[in-house]
């Protein structure tokens, strides 16, 4: 049976037409203790929900939805090893790679947790190693810069975790990251970095992927330009380059030498694998025993969401509120909004976690689905983001529910600043909240002593609806051990909207066509000619391109 002529999917229908005038504050008004049963503190972390729409009738439902599409056996199914992956018959199994317990993960019969061991041990001895000075550059001098060539899950976790842990990072070992293949995203990293101490990691599960192999190269003949005439070509390879992927033919193609060359397995997704020797850059930049801390941090959640019943499960909650705004109040996209400059490559992160892990229309069994799945996401950090976007979060004619995220205590000792970003994070969350209607505007503009007509021209423009829905995230401090939780908590949230919908959220063949058409327009680009497969607009564009570059050669 279809999801949406689910009994549970349709009392969720009938309740959300039955409540659809009724305002948050009429739900503060109702019950006294709102603040404090609709909010749920965890894994260092207060989760505060209580600014949505929705009442304990709306969560009893939604719970029942949750029990229905049997979320309960889909979270053991994940964390047992089972091939949930169906389109790529895989296990789904990054929890192993954080599991700090000694329980054993079994994919078939093979327990994985002794090659996870065996991983995290290389991984620390290559990031002391190099801290340390012990492991130098070919010519004998210690690395200070440390550049991952990855995109995708092989950047952006590294990226977003890297960044949000700077207050933790070596002071002497800087860490870059290079994505793009746009030349100018190398050329730029490059121009700042001394070849004699620069790293290279090389970041691809697949070691196919056209980007990064790109920028590998190039990296690659930098350094044997730079160092031409120092030490032999392979030599100068095997010092500055490391490898993290499940292609060891490739690196070993490449002239990685195995010792730096990091496998991780199948069962790990890029956009779930920072934990795996994809966080070597991390662990560089911020040391071994923190990256530990980040493990634990995400190891509480899973323990968390592992074992807590669904009515107090944050990252089951989150994803229920998610569902309730997405396909029963046609909110269509989800704002993050980090009250921390640190997290600013979240949205970026996240956008890639759950955007190419839910953005899908067809279900496991194949069928079109006939609902919403996964949002739009999108944000930045506050406070910049007040002086953008927030008008339309305000006042805008689409209601977007945001997630804030704030640590209550700062990273930096930078006197008065943090309280000023505290206030701003959560009176953002009251105006949504509490919005000013046509009185209070008149009154305001009253008390500036304007009158009659005046006032009635102004006043629309300055009413604010209000009722619209947020969730506030409090953190103690940002550090790694809560953003480990932080990321977890996400993850997590994604495979339960994911299993409700009953898709596949752990494969990205959406990513594919666009990959084998550049190849196709790549061939015409270097013959010089338009071949007649593409449409009309794809040759007019393919054409002009082949024009102007001929005129300015
Ligand atoms: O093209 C999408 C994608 O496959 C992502 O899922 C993945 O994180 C990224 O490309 C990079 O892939 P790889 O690590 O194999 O280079």
């Amino acid at each position: 049976m279809h999801l949406i002529e689910r009994t549970a999917w349709k009392a969720l229908e009938a309740h959300a037409r039955d409540t659809a005038d009724v305002a948050i504050l009429d739900l503060f008004a109702e019950d006294p203790h709102r603040a404090a049963s609709f909010s749920i503190e965890a894994c260092g972390m207060l989760f505060d929900y209580s600014k949505n729409p929705l009442s304990a009738e709306t969560l009893r439902r939604l719970f029942a939805l949750a029990q229905d599409a049997g979320v309960p056996a889909q979270i053991n199914a994940m964390f047992d090893g089972r091939r949930i992956n169906i389109t790529e018959k895989r296990a789904v199994l990054h929890t192993a790679l954080r599991n700090r317990s000694n329980r054993q993960i079994l994919v078939g019969a093979e327990d994985v947790m002794p090659g996870i061991h065996a991983m995290l041990q290389r991984m620390r001895g290559m990031a002391d190693r190099i801290r340390e000075g012990i492991a130098r550059g070919a010519t004998g001098r210690t690395f200070t810069d440390v550049v991952n060539i990855g995109i995708g899950g092989s950047d952006l976790g590294p990226l977003m975790v890297t960044t949000a842990l700077r207050p933790y990072a070596s002071k002497t070992l800087r860490a870059h990251f290079v994505s793009n293949v746009d030349g100018a995203h190398l050329a730029a990293t490059l121009s700042g970095l001394n070849p004699e101490t620069t790293l290279f990691i090389i970041s691809s599960k697949t070691f196919t992927t056209q980007e990064t192999l790109v920028n590998a190269r190039s990296a690659r003949q930098w350094l044997l330009t730079k160092l031409a005439g120092t030490v032999p070509a392979e030599v100068i390879v095997e010092h500055h380059f490391a490898a993290v992927s499940t292609n060891l033919d490739a690196t070993a193609e490449f002239g990685i030498i195995p010792e730096r060359v990091f496998g991780f397995w199948e069962w790990v997704g890029g956009r779930y694998s920072v934990w795996s020797a994809i966080g070597l850059p991390v662990a560089l930049a911020i040391g071994f025993d923190r990256f530990e801390e980040f493990l634990s941090g995400a190891c509480q959640m899973d323990e968390h969401f592992r074992t807590t019943p669904l009515e107090r499960n944050l990252p089951v909650l989150a994803a229920l509120i998610g569902i309730w705004h997405i396909d029963f109040l046609d909110h269509r996209t989800q704002a993050v909004l980090p009250y921390a400059q640190d997290l600013v490559h979240l949205p970026a992160f996240l956008q890639q976690l759950d955007m190419e892990s839910n953005g899908k229309r067809v279900d496991r069994s194949g069928a079109p689905v006939n609902y919403l799945t996964g949002p739009v996401i999108w944000g930045a950090p506050g406070t910049n983001g007040q002086h953008a976007f927030f008008q339309h979060l305000h006042q805008g004619t689409q209601i977007t529910p945001a997630d804030f995220i704030v640590a209550v205590h700062p990273a930096d000792d930078m006197p008065g600043h943090h309280d000023i970003l505290l206030a701003n994070c959560i009176a953002q969350t009251e105006a949504l909240l509490r919005g000013k209607n046509v009185d209070e505007v008149h009154a305001e503009l009253a008390a500036r002593e304007m009158q009659g007509e005046e006032v009635q021209r102004l006043a629309p423009h300055r009413i604010f609806p209000g009722n619209r829905p947020s969730n506030t995230i409090i953190l103690d401090r940002l550090d790694p051990n809560s953003l480990g939780a932080l990321i977890a908590f996400y993850e997590h949230k994604v495979f339960v909207q994911g299993a409700i919908w009953n898709i596949n959220s752990f494969d990205q063949w959406g990513v594919e066509l666009g990959k084998q058409l550049a190849g196709d327009i790549l061939q015409d680009l270097t013959a010089g000619q338009v071949s007649d497969r593409h449409d009309p607009s794809t040759r007019m564009l393919i054409r002009h391109v082949l024009q102007r570059s001929k005129q300015q050669k």
